[in-house]
């Protein structure tokens, strides 16, 4: 594979479109009319079956009959994390508990985790959508499929192998961890496909060179990566190292899990959401204010089919835009994520997130991909520590002025200091799974 660039990024063939679902081919009136109808049912269905709903819908003076076109949407109130941790454990079904077949939960950093329930309908809806994210991936049914996202609670996954097994791919269900056996068992499986977390690749790669294997002649073919957010320069980095296609795939548990929306190998610009499923809104963050598609904003998501658990005007906290359909016309693409409005750092007032770090590390020569930002206090003032690991090949005399290029470069693209450490290869934590990248050790006043 040549050396990519963001001009020149190699694309992936795209699928026959008699393989596409029906939706994923429909002229965009018709997707909106589909998209009208299961709103108001939707809406309907969680003003009946669920009372935090049905209070929050009366609180703000709205009834599921008062949206009558799209945009009346607007109108209704938003869901947030917490409405689900006050309704522990299962307050927010709308169906009796003979009816839900599984449920998965996401592990809360404030105590509580938020569960989440799915209907047997539920459970085929989000296969059949895995299967249509795996396909615009690149999969194929027939191919070998390695899925090292976690099993368990967390939705990466059994839902990518439930889609996997829908598509008709052969799954290995490795789950993370044990990254020597990861690497054993794609050299002998010999996979064309692999599922898991941009971060948990980069370790798998990592190992594959310190075992002196090739990772470049591993026989995988596309990378369906996410459950944390990853830069363009992270895409060239693992396709680089391992001649992949390595495409994004973008969920999150309250919504379904994996597969709400996903970037389609042929053009690699962007997540298609899957629309018949779910409508999104961006709205300000501060103001709560509905954007224009193509303004930045905070992603809002409404269910359009689930039946356990209807979620109405989900604030996802993450920030996109929405940008018009590509490879899949009629359907809307998010952008990349740039980062979650919790993520955000904000060091002596201005606004800084992860991904820009990621961005600078990865276009600095002699810099490894492997980093961790750590906030502290210095003085009366927020002080942040960008630690950094060398290339193996970089000549230690490199390393002083590696840093000081990112502490310039973030000076310059972001406007504000930090502090650069440039350190030993392999001495960084290695992530598992999703990957923490910032340590908060700040004195609270
Ligand atoms: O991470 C679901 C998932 C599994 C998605 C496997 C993709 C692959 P949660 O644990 O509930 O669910 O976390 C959801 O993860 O709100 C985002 O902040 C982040 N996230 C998920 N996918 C992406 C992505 C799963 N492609 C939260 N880019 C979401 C950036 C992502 N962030």
């Amino acid at each position: 594979m040549m050396t990519t660039t963001d001009s020149t990024r190699r694309l992936g063939a795209a699928p026959d479109p008699a393989l596409l679902d029906p939706a994923e081919r429909m002229p965009v009136d018709e997707l909106r009319a589909r998209q009208l109808e299961r709103l108001r049912w939707t809406l309907r269905h969680a003003y009946d079956n669920v009372p935090h709903h049905r209070r929050a819908f009366d609180a703000a003076g709205v009834h599921p009959d008062d949206c009558r076109e799209l945009p009346d949407l607007a109108a209704f109130p938003t869901t947030g994390k917490a409405d689900l941790r006050e309704n522990y454990p299962f307050g927010m079904f709308a169906v009796p508990q003979d009816q839900v077949r599984r449920v998965h939960a996401s592990s809360g950093t404030t105590g509580r985790p938020t569960v989440v329930g799915y209907t047997e309908g539920d459970l085929d809806t989000w296969a059949a959508l895995m299967a249509r994210s795996i396909r615009a991936a690149g999969g194929r049914a027939g191919d070998r499929l390695h899925n090292a996202y976690g099993y368990g609670l967390f939705t990466g996954g059994l839902g990518a192998h439930y889609g996997g097994e829908k598509l008709g791919c052969t799954v290995v269900p490795v789950s993370g961890g044990m990254t020597p056996r990861q690497v054993q068992l794609i050299t002998d499986f010999a996979p064309r496909i692999i599922m898991v977390t941009p971060s948990y690749l980069l370790t798998v790669i990592d190992e594959f060179e310190r075992q002196g294997l090739d990772p470049r002649a591993s026989g995988l073919e596309i990378g369906i990566l996410g459950a944390e957010p990853w830069t363009e320069q992270m895409r060239r980095e693992i396709e680089d190292r391992m001649d992949i296609h390595a495409v994004d795939i973008y969920g999150l548990s309250e919504v379904m899990g994996p597969g709400v929306s996903q970037e389609c190998v042929e053009t690699k610009d962007g997540l298609h959401i899957w629309e018949d499923h779910f409508y999104p809104e961006v709205i300000d963050p501060v103001t709560g204010e509905v954007l224009p598609d193509g303004e930045q904003g905070e992603l809002v998501l409404t269910s359009l089919t689930k039946e356990a658990m209807p979620v109405v005007r989900y604030r996802t906290r993450d920030l996109t835009r929405l940008l018009p359909g590509t490879a899949r016309p009629g359907m809307r693409r998010m952008e990349k994520i740039t980062g979650r409005t919790d993520d955000m750092i904000i060091l002596r007032g201005v606004n800084l997130f992860p991904t820009q770090i990621e961005e600078v590390v990865l276009r600095t020569p002699g810099l490894s991909p492997h980093f961790a930002l750590e906030l502290s206090t210095r003085g009366r003032m927020d002080h942040l520590t960008v630690r950094v690991e060398a290339r193996p090949d970089c000549p230690a005399p490199r390393r002083p002025a590696a840093a000081a290029e990112v502490a310039q470069a973030v000076k310059d693209g972001v406007g504000t200091s930090v502090e650069v450490v440039v350190v030993d290869p392999e001495t960084l934590e290695r992530s598992l799974g999703k990957l923490k990248r910032l340590t908060d050790l700040r004195e609270r006043a």
